[in-house]
């Protein structure tokens, strides 16, 4: 049996990543998940983490329970779905708790990068597809915060787009960043050639 190859969405909210994996997915026939909550144990943890009553929660608090839930869905989800021979495409990854609670939080990037390591078992991704959008575009898409995170203002976000692109700068071989401002359709088609390039996968019509 083939393993399954892993395939990651990254970027802030309002580029249009849920919509992009969800659209890769169903053209691969692949496994559709996501964190935080792709998990029942998910579901309770993003919860907490979003909830706006969760007002107190400590930095490091949140980058373990970030990586809680990580570690739930790599072995129950991701894992098992791999070792079957399906591909997976994932709605937000490790890169998002560097980026969120590394940059975002100013905690330590490398350690909060080894900690989702260790809790994911050592799985990274095949592929991972940064999509970015002006913040103009992005605040116009997404509107009023809707949770904890999002309401963390406007430089905590600079700096999680600025993690994400750190990221992106030091692992060229795996992560490829995108323009999210075209159409739906639009941005499809440039997933669609970039898995086709990265992982020689055959990427269906949508
Ligand atoms: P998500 O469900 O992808 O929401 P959105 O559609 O708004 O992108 O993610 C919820 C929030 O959780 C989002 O603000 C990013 C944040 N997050 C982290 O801070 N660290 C992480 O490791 C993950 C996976 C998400």
């Amino acid at each position: 049996m083939t393993r399954g190859r892993f395939i990651v969405f990254e970027g802030g909210e309002g580029t249009g990543k849920s919509t992009q994996a969800a659209l890769l997915a169903q053209r691969l026939g692949a496994t559709l998940t996501h964190e935080p909550g792709g998990t029942e144990l998910g579901a309770h943890l993003r919860e907490v983490l979003l909830s706006e009553r969760t007002r107190r929660l400590d930095d490091r608090a949140e980058a373990l329970l970030m990586a809680a839930d990580r570690a739930q869905h790599v072995a129950e989800v991701i894992e098992p779905a791999l070792r079957s021979g399906r591909h997976v495409v994932c709605d937000r990854y490790i890169g998002s708790s560097v980026a969120y609670q590394g940059y975002g939080r100013l905690l330590d990037p490398d350690m909060v990068r080894a900690i989702s390591g260790w809790a994911a078992g050592g799985l990274w991704p095949d592929l991972t597809i940064l999509l970015t959008v002006p913040e103009e575009v992005a605040r116009a898409r997404i509107g009023p915060a809707r949770d904890r995170i999002e309401a963390a203002g406007d430089d905590f976000h600079r700096r999680v787009l600025d993690g994400f692109l750190e990221q992106a700068a030091e692992e060229p071989d795996t992560w490829v960043v995108l323009d999210g401002s075209g159409t739906p359709e639009e941005v499809a088609e440039e997933v669609a050639d970039v898995v086709a390039d990265a992982l020689g996968l055959e990427v269906g019509g949508a």
